[in-house]
């Protein structure tokens, strides 16, 4: 039998499915990766400048000259093929819950509900020194010139509402994604080498509540010996076939 077909059998017998994503589902719309060879990001910026918590505090006007290209690349993406049938799947009952380390936006996009964004996302941007909360708006309006910078009320340069290296998760969707991780007797890992902890530690926790696990990421994770099926084939190709499959 076929992987995604196996898949198809694991969904239909499944009584709470639920996918965790990661960059690998976001390539497709023209987002890089962190660490695919040659087209990660990893690969061309040092991640210590890119995403960590010390880069911005250190030097937010340096860290905005690198994530003004970031943001303004997020901003113009759109969902793809594989986002869109999550998004089906969810609608037929396929899938209770979507747990994301994307910051992306996109599977909102494209028309998920259930999500937990785990690494938080591009939504918001927020004060470090008062706590203030202000929409995307607030960034895209500031860096329309290419010298502004997105600034609180309060004066301060704001941070975007993804959370960096050296940051605590929300707790909030954090404890929610735990709690479906507990709950599901199946788990997808679609796009997610699972090197980024804690969320790297979620489908151990299926597994050891007695789900299942698939996992379709091109290249290989730390749980591939424990999953039931493994498919590393490109996701905007074989989910939209998966959904067809379920008629989702
Ligand atoms: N789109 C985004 O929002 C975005 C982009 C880059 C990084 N991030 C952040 O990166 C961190 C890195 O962890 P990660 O595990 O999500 O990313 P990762 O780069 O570590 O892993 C991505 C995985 O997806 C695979 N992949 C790439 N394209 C694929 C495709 N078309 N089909 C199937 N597999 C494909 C790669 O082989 C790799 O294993 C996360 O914290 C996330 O917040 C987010
Ligand atoms: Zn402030």
């Amino acid at each position: 039998m076929d992987a995604i077909e196996q898949v198809a059998d694991l969904l239909r017998g499944a009584s709470f499915p639920v996918c965790l994503t990661g960059a690998g589902i976001s390539t497709a719309s023209g987002i890089p990766d962190f660490r695919s060879p040659d087209t990660g990001l990893w690969t061309k910026v040092d991640p210590m400048k890119a995403a960590s918590i010390d880069a911005f505090l250190d030097d937010p006007v340096e860290f905005w000259s690198f994530y003004r290209h970031r943001l303004g690349a997020l901003d113009t993406a759109q969902p793809n093929p594989a986002h869109y049938a999550l998004a089906r799947m969810e609608k037929a009952d396929y899938l209770k819950a979507l747990i994301t380390q994307n910051i992306d936006r996109l599977h909102k996009r494209a028309g998920s509900s259930a999500i937990a964004e785990v690494h938080g996302s591009i939504d918001s941007a927020v004060c470090l020194t008062c706590g203030r909360q202000y929409p995307h708006a607030r960034m895209a309006e500031a860096l329309v010139d290419p010298n502004g910078l997105p600034r609180c009320d309060c004066g301060r340069i704001l941070k975007p509402g993804v959370i960096f290296f050296g940051e605590a998760l929300p707790e909030e969707q954090y404890a929610l994604s735990v709690s479906w991780a507990q709950r599901a007797d199946l788990m997808l890992v679609a796009g997610s080498s699972l090197a980024v902890w804690p969320v790297a530690g979620l489908p151990d926790i299926t597994l050891r509540t007695g789900g299942k696990l698939v996992i379709l990421t091109a290249s290989e994770t730390p749980y591939d010996e424990r999953a039931a099926v493994v498919d590393p084939r490109p996701l905007e190709e074989i989910l939209p076939h998966l959904a067809d499959m379920l008629q989702a």
